[in-house]
């Protein structure tokens, strides 16, 4: 008799860049049964460990969904930040009830717009609702680089990025990198999708 291992083959998925629609929209609620939630998050993981990024929002992978991961465990030695320690989880369906404390800059970038980093400037404190990979519903309030990398990521699923947020006159600047990255002409070294001409 044979036996059939099941067994999850993860992929690294192309990163839709500045310029796809997908980026734009306003993504849906999902719910338990969505089909093929535990290959898509692997495969982001995946692609995120692939392109050395942070966090992962489901439209950046063309999928209007409200999904976003954050793997932050890379981070702690890169920029000696010992509170990122192990901050490494899955938000499904979350919501940000409340942004406060004193707003701060910090240079932020994004897989969707590569090699750009500008400041931004965000509140130092969030708290977040959201249901985990199992379906734990949690309810918890973040600071500082952590908060940040859930502001970002967040900011994916109502169609925002970060260049939406900083000043005009730098936006200005980087018009011309902007249109070459919708283009295809972006020096990333992970595989990407931009508008058809
Ligand atoms: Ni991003």
């Amino acid at each position: 008799m044979a036996t059939h291992e099941i067994r999850i083959t993860k992929m690294v998925l192309p990163v839709y860049v500045y310029g796809m629609s997908v980026l734009r929209k306003t993504a849906r609620e999902i719910d338990k049964d969505y089909e093929g939630l535990t290959q898509l998050i692997e495969d982001m993981y995946e692609t995120m460990e692939a392109s050395e990024g942070v966090g992962l929002a489901a439209p950046q992978i063309g999928k209007s969904i409200r999904l976003f991961l954050i793997d932050a465990t890379r981070m702690e030695d890169v920029d000696d930040e010992p509170d990122l320690k192990g901050f490494k989880r899955v938000f499904i369906n979350p919501y940000i009830t409340e942004e406060w404390d004193d707003k701060w800059s910090f240079s932020e970038g994004c897989l969707s717009i590569p090699n750009i980093r500008e400041d931004v400037s965000r509140h130092s404190r969030v708290r977040i609702e959201y249901y985990d990979e199992n379906w734990e519903f949690h309810e918890e309030e973040y600071d500082g680089v952590k908060a940040r990398i859930i502001q970002h990521e967040y900011d994916h699923l109502d169609g925002r990025l970060f260049v939406d947020l900083i000043n005009p006159l730098r936006k200005k600047l980087i018009g011309p990198k902007l249109r070459a990255i919708s283009k295809g002409n972006a020096d990333a070294d992970y595989k990407i999708i931009y508008p058809k001409k």
